[in-house]
């Protein structure tokens, strides 16, 4: 499939932008200061912190804890490891009966409750097995984004 390129230069802290990628859906979102600085916590929550499997394809520049290549910006297919749902965004975790009370929010999957945090980690590994898978991707120029 064709690459996608990617203005970002109106993407604000705590936004996440979606396009379409070979038919999939990607998330780009620019993390605060406060998100990047929460992602080296809760490591023994995390199936894998570093993205360290061989099970699907991560890019080098994917494998380290925040998961892409600058850590404001996350970029990450936005279809869940388990069963191909579609996550919701909770940036915020707020108090949830049915979620982890330490999970420090990101991204919900509607559809069996798996939790990621954010940078798209599965936490707690339930159910899904892997973290959202990262698509190959480089930046052009600060602000726009070559994805594919
Ligand atoms: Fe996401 Fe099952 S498809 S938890």
């Amino acid at each position: 499939g064709a690459a996608v390129e990617v203005d970002i230069s109106a993407l604000q802290p705590g936004e996440k932008m979606t396009v379409e990628w070979r038919g999939k859906p990607v998330w780009i979102v620019r993390r605060t200061k406060e998100q990047v600085d929460a992602l080296s916590k809760n490591d023994g929550e995390l199936a894998d912190p570093k993205s360290e499997r061989k099970a699907y394809p991560i890019p080098d520049y994917a494998k380290n804890e925040w998961r892409s290549i600058k850590p404001e910006y996350l970029v990450v297919i936005g279809v869940c490891t388990h069963l191909g749902c579609s996550p919701s965004d909770k940036f915020a975790a707020g108090a949830q009966p049915s979620l982890p009370d330490n999970w420090p929010g990101g991204f919900l999957c509607p559809c069996h409750g798996s939790t990621f945090d954010m940078a798209a980690r599965v936490f707690k590994n339930k159910p899904a097995p892997d973290n959202l898978e990262v698509p190959p991707h480089m930046y052009l120029a600060d602000t726009k984004l070559l994805i594919g």
